[in-house]
């Protein structure tokens, strides 16, 4: 902690806070005692200015379009290394050496099953029940089949509940879909990588073998890279609240899923395909941008704008790449999707609305195009998104159970309603 000081004054009393510094990135005002000392709360609806935390996980730098996975940047991840690897520096701390990368992926592998009696879960859902409903059920009920890894005060039943929650979310996922369309369920292979399983469990039926393209399970894993962690999102801090109550991590991370679904953060991904389709050609891209300058129209660009990032987000520019080589493996030539995006950040970025408001493509604005090529419909792409993000959740929950000044979050309110009042007999209400 460096020595400067932050002060207030209020009514004439002026008071000194502490600034810490992080190794990186802004500082903090440190005001835990502000409500002690002066009897008032700070006000900050959306958190746009607050830290709730300390973090040692990931770096967001939203002007330099930044993100750093443990002070590795995330473009050198997807390029170099692969899922499993990141999952095990985000909860660990530090790449794995190669026995400690053998051990990881076995230990990982040997939890890709879930109890039998669960499969029963899904034939309790409509058929046509979106997967991230299934993915809410299904994931929260893992407490019940897994009762000896829910001991949050125990280190090792953390860690069992963290390598079963990073290993069976593709089962689940792929479950979901499977039940959603009518076919049966596919069980992990142990001799495929984690992505290819996915794929796998996925596409494959039991009438015939089931290759997996090697290009695509690459493209897969790599999307995964992307989607691990992002600091304090809303899903995150969901899960994080959560776990301050001192839930088990299924639970936490049934919350987490629950949050992340909404159309303004992982619901986006699914969203933005949505409305591409709905623009439909590039002739009709005008309409849209001039409705998502319309204040009265609620109308937003899916895929665009971002709380942090006030330039490109990085993974953005990742997946666009990913786009690519995964329409040219397939043989897709034109996709016209891809042209109407395109065409769409070309007039996006250009136009004085967004420029000054700083909205840049997100992750979610070229995810959606690289999935429906990749063979999922669009109500599984926050499916894939929660998938993903699971070791990111997990790692932000195992570091908050593990910070020994932990508490349970209880934030306070501006309160405008009504003031204290006596009650009124019905016969005397008008
Ligand atoms: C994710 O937090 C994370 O890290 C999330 C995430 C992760 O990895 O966990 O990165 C994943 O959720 C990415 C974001 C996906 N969501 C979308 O693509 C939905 C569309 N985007 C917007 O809903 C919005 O940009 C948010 C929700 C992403 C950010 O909202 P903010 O920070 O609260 O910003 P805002 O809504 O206050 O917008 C600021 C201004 C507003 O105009 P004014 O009121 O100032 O005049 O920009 C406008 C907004 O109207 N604006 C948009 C817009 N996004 C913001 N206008 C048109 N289209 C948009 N997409």
């Amino acid at each position: 902690m460096g020595d400067t000081k932050a002060n207030l004054t209020i009514d004439g009393t002026s008071r000194e806070y502490s600034v810490l510094d992080g190794t990186i990135g802004p500082s903090v005002v440190d005001i835990s005692s502000l409500y002690k000392d002066t009897g008032m709360f700070t006000f900050d609806p959306g958190f746009t200015s607050t830290a709730s935390c300390e973090s040692k996980i990931t770096y967001i730098d939203g002007d330099e379009g930044t993100l750093l996975y443990r002070g590795y940047p995330i473009e050198q991840l997807a390029d170099h290394g692969d899922f499993l690897e990141s999952c095990y520096l985000l909860l660990y701390g530090e790449l794995p050496t190669r026995p400690q990368k053998e051990d990881f992926v076995n230990r990982v592998t040997k939890h890709t099953m879930i109890h039998e009696q669960m499969s029963r879960f899904f034939t309790g859902f409509r058929r046509d029940a979106h997967p991230m409903a299934v993915m809410v059920g299904v994931v929260g009920a893992l407490s019940a089949f897994y009762h000896d890894s829910t001991d949050i005060a125990d280190p090792h039943q953390r860690m069992v509940a963290s390598i079963r929650m990073i290993a069976k979310m593709p089962t689940i996922a792929a479950m979901a879909y499977k039940y959603h369309i009518g076919q049966p369920f596919v069980y992990p292979k142990n001799d495929l990588d984690y992505s290819a399983n996915f794929l796998h469990m996925c596409f494959a039926v039991p009438c015939e073998e089931y290759k997996v393209n090697p290009v695509l399970a690459r493209a897969m894993d790599r999307i995964f890279i992307l989607h691990a962690d992002h600091e304090q999102n809303a899903s995150t801090s969901t899960v994080r609240l959560a776990g301050s109550s001192g839930a088990n991590p299924f639970a936490c991370i049934a919350a987490g899923i629950a949050c992340l679904w909404g159309p303004a953060h992982g619901g986006a991904n699914e969203a933005a395909l949505n409305m591409l389709t709905e623009i439909g050609s590039v002739d009709r891209i005008p309409e849209f941008i001039a409705r998502a300058k319309d204040k009265n129209d609620p109308f937003r660009l899916m895929g665009f704008g971002h709380r942090v990032y006030k330039n490109y987000d990085p993974r953005a520019r990742i997946m666009q790449k990913t786009t690519h080589e995964v329409l040219a493996e397939l043989g897709i030539k034109d996709d016209p999707l891809l042209d109407v995006a395109m065409e769409l950040e070309r007039i996006a970025l250009s136009d004085e609305y967004f420029v000054s408001k700083k909205l840049y493509p997100n992750i979610d604005f070229y995810s959606g195009i690289t999935l429906r090529a990749l063979g999922f419909p669009p109500h599984m792409f926050t499916v894939l998104f929660a998938l993903a993000r699971t070791v990111g959740w997990i790692a932000q929950w195992k570091e908050m159970v593990e910070d020994p000044g932990q508490r349970i979050g209880r934030p306070r309110q501006l309160y405008t309603g009504a003031p204290k009042r006596d009650y009124v007999p019905v016969e005397q209400r008008r």
